[in-house]
């Protein structure tokens, strides 16, 4: 197993592991602290099925269904289907070009770890790929805010809303996706977790909010939280940590949602078509950590 770092703010490739074996306690431990430390892996060749995919991910924490319930793989609700393929008039996959800027799961009681993409067809256009993945980092972010605000927002909290970034997702971006049902808004009502956590694998301090879900920060009055938020939302964003992942067919891409936030760019058109399987890793194994 070799792991090359990709030099920039994150992103690091490991070669040498077939993710469709099983591997040994040590390889794990290595991929969890480069995910740690790169935030983004890249386990290029791989060739999965669905079942491989879950199984793998299923090594660092529970496996998420989708309170979405839809675009699953036959028999497997654990792997969601992301495409923009039509097959008989019906969509394959949850068909969304391009996102804003958010991090998975921070709508629920249990935070997600780590998000796990197979790439199995990428648009590419004059022999360049389209429909790249974007990354920014936590860890540097917190580390770059002001001491006085890190002071002062020190053991505050933020409410996150999984109908914030679902309804941004249709209102602005065009996509198909239905309103949530009442059932799918009562399964997910907003949750509060602290601004900053502790990182579970680094133990370092990450600004833990983001423009996809973060709606107020609780302990604020209304008007310095949205100017706060505000604030924090430029500031994750910086280009110093900013990283964008260009991918390749058969990669997988791990990258962990502590530490990062990502965005999808939505740069390929509806015939230029793209399909991935996603399984979304609970924060059971590894959990965050709020006290210093
Ligand atoms: C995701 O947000 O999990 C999907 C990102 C992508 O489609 O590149």
């Amino acid at each position: 197993m070799r792991v090359t770092s990709s030099g920039e703010t994150l992103g690091a490739t490991i070669e040498g592991l077939d993710l469709g074996r099983p591997f040994s306690d040590g390889e794990l431990d290595r991929v969890v602290r480069t995910l740690g430390e790169r935030g983004v892996v890249r386990f290029p060749g791989q060739k999965l099925t669905g079942r491989q995919l879950a199984d793998f991910s299923a090594r660092f924490g529970e496996l998420e269904i989708n309170v979405a319930n839809a675009y699953q793989e036959p028999g497997i609700p654990e792997v969601m289907i992301l495409s923009n393929i039509v097959e008989d008039g019906r969509p394959v996959g949850l068909a969304d070009a391009g996102q804003d800027w958010h991090t998975d799961m921070s709508y629920s009681r249990t935070i997600a770890f780590a998000n796990v993409l197979y790439g199995i067809k990428i648009p590419k256009r004059g022999g360049r790929p389209l429909g790249a993945t974007e990354f920014s980092n936590m860890h540097a972010a917190y580390d770059g805010l002001p001491e006085e605000m890190k002071r002062d927002l020190e053991g505050m909290t933020v409410l996150h809303d999984f109908n914030k970034f679902w309804d941004m997702m249709r209102r602005e971006k065009g996509s198909k996706r239905p309103p949530l049902t009442e059932a799918q808004r009562k399964a997910k009502p907003p949750v509060s977790h602290p601004i900053f956590l502790a990182h579970p694998t680094t133990g370092r301090r990450v600004l833990y909010a983001n423009p996809g879900y973060a709606v107020r920060i609780n302990e604020l009055p209304e008007k310095e939280s949205e100017q706060t938020l505000e604030f924090l939302f430029e500031h994750q964003l910086k280009p110093e940590y900013r990283y964008a992942f260009h991918w390749q067919e058969s990669d997988v891409l791990m990258w962990e949602d502590i530490g990062t936030i990502h965005s999808a760019v939505a740069d390929y058109g509806p015939h230029e078509h793209r399909l991935i399987k996603r399984c979304q890793v609970m924060a059971t194994m590894f959990q965050p950590g709020e006290e210093r």
